[in-house]
């Protein structure tokens, strides 16, 4: 394994806090530049619309019926921990970390005053700046998440958008001019992790691994997400940017239930996890060339999420910080977490601490190497017009 250059990738990405400042620093002064310029109408972005899984859910499966802790659901300490300034009082939002996650980041890159709500808590005007879809556990696929509880597939999703598209009439007027609206809007969506992790790499419960091979299972995904992203095109989103899965194979779960012999990463997850990347990547091409003024970008977390530990010094790489129990993926409640949650890659069994999400953000929104972000990052993005 070239001793010298081993590489550990983890779920959705982490990183060392040093490396992290400067790359925010500079993505931050580029969002200043655009505050005060919200819903100008010149081709700067004044709306966000949100889709996906616990990478990106900020407390929608809060209301779920199933109300046992881990099952996902994030509104349990230790989670948020540090979300607010004060970490003894505080109460978790129902995000899947220790803090902010990747569009809490975004949605200040772009220089939004605050956090996109949950459309769980959207009323009247407040949609009109966006709303947030994601669910943990969800997946491309409806039944992906099932035993989990009552989380919301990026089809429901979708129907949610719609709904909220509906209570625009109201506001904004006609359906043209809704339609000028939503076109400057960006959008993100950061789906198909459990497509994996809850799905095909559960055999116990699923049968998608004895019915699909790798490249079937990732092509099967790729056609149903395509499907999505049309319907999302058509409820009039142009400014898309679709997150590839980051290396989830390396995130402490995995290590810990699945073979890897020799190996810092559980390589068959990883390996299937690329096929639909690169199928993502070459979907994007084709809505871009098929949809009539369609901006869509592929951002490429899994290489994004690639760490050299050798360049991360004492940077904590296979151990959450949270504690887990055995086989689990989360936080157990209340359970005991470590002081110094800057040097540690992962939060808990799956999910990064703010460190990683707030470098993927980053990453997202100003690329720094070739094929971050394809055709372009979303500061990019947000200024086409
Ligand atoms: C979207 O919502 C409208 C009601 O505002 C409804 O008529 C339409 O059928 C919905 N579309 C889909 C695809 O669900
Ligand atoms: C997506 O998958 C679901 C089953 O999980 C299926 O019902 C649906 O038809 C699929 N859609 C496409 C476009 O393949």
């Amino acid at each position: 394994m070239k001793g010298e250059l081993l590489k550990v990738y983890y779920y959705c990405a982490v990183v060392v806090v040093v490396i992290i400042n400067g790359v925010v620093d500079g993505a931050a002064s580029t969002s200043s530049k655009h505050k005060g310029k919200g819903g100008s109408g010149r081709g700067i972005c004044s709306c966000y619309f949100v889709f996906g899984d616990s990478q990106a859910d900020n407390g929608n499966n809060n209301d779920m019926l199933e109300r046992e802790y881990g099952r996902a659901r994030a509104d349990y300490k230790p989670y948020g921990i540090d979300f607010s300034s004060s970490s003894s009082s505080y109460i978790p939002t129902g995000r899947f970390t220790n803090a902010r996650n990747v569009p809490d980041f975004i949605a200040k890159f772009l220089g939004f005053d605050d956090y996109i709500p949950p459309f769980r808590t959207t009323k009247s005007r407040t949609i009109l700046k966006g709303a947030n879809y994601a669910s943990g556990g969800a997946g491309i696929l409806r039944e992906t998440g099932r035993t989990l509880g009552q989380v919301s597939s990026i089809k429901k999703q979708l129907e949610n958008h719609n709904y909220t598209i509906s209570q625009m009439h109201t506001l904004l007027g006609s359906s043209s001019k809704i339609n000028r609206y939503l076109k400057e809007c960006l959008y993100t969506v950061q789906i198909g992790s459990n497509d994996y992790l809850n799905n095909y790499f559960m055999p116990k419960i699923y049968m998608t691994s004895t019915q699909y091979s790798p490249q079937a299972f990732a092509t099967a995904l790729n056609k149903n997400l395509s499907q999505h992203l049309k319907n999302l095109y058509n409820y009039g989103a142009r400014k898309v940017a679709i997150f590839g899965v980051g290396s989830i194979g390396c995130t402490p779960y995995a290590r810990e239930n699945f073979e890897h012999t020799g190996l810092p990463c559980v390589d068959e997850i990883n390996s299937a996890i690329q096929l639909f990347n690169s199928g993502l990547k070459s979907l994007v091409q084709h809505l871009n060339a098929n949809l009539p003024s369609a901006k869509f970008t592929f951002i490429d977390v899994f290489q994004i999420s690639t760490v050299d530990p050798l360049n991360y010094g004492k940077m904590v790489l296979d151990a959450p910080c949270c504690e887990v129990g055995a086989g689990a993926m989360q936080c157990s409640p209340f359970g005991k977490v470590c002081k110094n949650r800057g040097d540690y890659m992962f939060w808990d069994g799956v999910h990064p601490t703010e460190s990683g999400f707030k470098l993927v953000a980053s990453r997202a929104f100003n690329a720094k190497q070739p094929g971050e972000a394809y055709p372009f990052d979303i500061n990019h993005l947000v200024h086409l017009s």
